[in-house]
Formats: C-alpha cells, sequence, structure tokens
C-alpha cells in the first residue's frame, strides 16, 4: 500500500510501531540492560535445566524436594526482608531449590534409615556439600551458587561443615540458607526424627543466634513468622 493510500490511523500505528523499536535500540545500547538481559535469559536456561534435575530427584527423594522447596521460599523471604539484590535473591533461589542434590550420592537405605545413624553414614551424609558443589561448580551463572551450596552446613562460630568456615567467611546467601534448613528440618518430619514443631525449630534458632546463625538472618525469619509466615 502507498503512503497516500493509508489511513492517518494507519500512520500513526506504524509510526508507533517505529518508536518502540528505538525504545528497543536505545535499551539495547545501555550496558546494563544488555548486562541485565543476559542474566535473565541465563536465570530461566538454568532454572529450566535444574527443574529438570528436580523431577529426576523427586522420583527418588520425593520428600528430599518439598524439603528444598520449603526452605528456598522461608529463604527467598528472609533475603527480602534483608534487603538483597534481585539478583543476589534469583541465586539464592537457585542454590535452594538444589542445595541437597549431593544426597544423590548417599544409598537410599541410609536416606530412609528411622533409626539413628553410625559414624560412617553421618560421614556419608556430610559428604553432600562438597558432592553439591562438584556437580555444579562449572555452572555459568553470575551469582555463585555452588559456593552457597557448599557452605550452608557450615556454622557462624566455626562448627560446622564442610571447611568449618567462620563469621564472614561464609557467604550471606549461606548464612540465610542455614536458618530455613535448620528451621524446615526441624519442623517437619524425617526418617530418623519425629516432627519437633515449629515452636522448638525457632526456639533453636533463637538460643544458637549469634553463635551458630547469623544474628540479623535469625531477627528476620523470626520476624517472618511472627507476622504469619507460612511454609505452604
Ligand atoms: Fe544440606
Amino acid at each position: 500500500m502507498k503512503d497516500e493510500e493509508k489511513t492517518r490511523a494507519q500512520l500513526l500505528e506504524e509510526l508507533a510501531a517505529l518508536r518502540r523499536e528505538l525504545d528497543d535500540l536505545h535499551a539495547f545500547a545501555d550496558p546494563e540492560w544488555r548486562r541485565q538481559e543476559k542474566w535473565r535469559q541465563n536465570f530461566k536456561q538454568l532454572r529450566e535445566m535444574l527443574e529438570g534435575v528436580v523431577a529426576v530427584l523427586d522420583c527418588r527423594v520425593p520428600d528430599l524436594v518439598e524439603h528444598q522447596r520449603r526452605v528456598t521460599h522461608l529463604a527467598c523471604a528472609i533475603a527480602q526482608e534483608l534487603g538483597l539484590s534481585a539478583e543476589q535473591i534469583e541465586g539464592l533461589s537457585i542454590a535452594g531449590m538444589v542445595h541437597d542434590i549431593g544426597k544423590v550420592f548417599v544409598p537410599l537405605e541410609i536416606l530412609h534409615k528411622s533409626s539413628s545413624l553410625d559414624a560412617a553414614e553421618m560421614s556419608l551424609i556430610q559428604a553432600h556439600p562438597r558432592a553439591a558443589h562438584y556437580i555444579l561448580k562449572d555452572l555459568d551463572f553470575s551469582q555463585p551458587v555452588a559456593e552457597i551450596i557448599v557452605q550452608h552446613h557450615e556454622r557462624l562460630d566455626g562448627s560446622g561443615y564442610p571447611a568449618g568456615l567462620a563469621g564472614e567467611e561464609i557467604l550471606l546467601e549461606a548464612r540465610i540458607l542455614a536458618v530455613p534448613d535448620v528451621v524446615e528440618a526441624m519442623a517437619y518430619s524425617r526418617p530418623h526424627r519425629v516432627n519437633l514443631g515449629i515452636n522448638t525449630a525457632l526456639q533453636e534458632i533463637s538460643q544458637s543466634r549469634g553463635i551458630l546463625y547469623d544474628p540479623q538472618v535469625v531477627d528476620a525469619c523470626l520476624g517472618l513468622f511472627d507476622r504469619g509466615f507460612d511454609f505452604l
């Protein structure tokens, strides 16, 4: 159609489309926009890939996948309370959804054992953060997902594992993940332990505030439950 045959409405519509293209070009020229766009695409691809991994894990140990889901939900809520950036929270959500993936190397009879674990079995379980790091260390993502995961059983006073890191040697995201990990594990039953309930779990993190767990993370967690947080 020649320009002179177009209606005013058609011409205005074409003009608006050209403006949108121009805006996109401006955005593309902005390095910060390009960085964020790359991050969004990486995050989406990574999430889709890990959702596949989680689905496989779900066939083997469904209660573990539920644990990871609930821990991620609370960890991200705490991170929001503490004012972490959107990128840090996305990194934490990825770490949370697969933080126990290293348990795929632990025999099912140990994972499902209802009596207490002996020293050898415990050391197999305690190898899971390093196993997860081995699986995830080469991920191409802007956030330190494998590092967060390998540190999620470290404790503020250096009594955790696998490296015995202390205080701020432990990534903030790992200090966050540690708290919902413990709260969820205590609040829900495990094969070798009955459900102790949410109040006992919150008491435990209060008593160990500033000793095992980051005090700001504990306060944020308690505040969320005070305001009616639910694991769902
Ligand atoms: Fe763990």
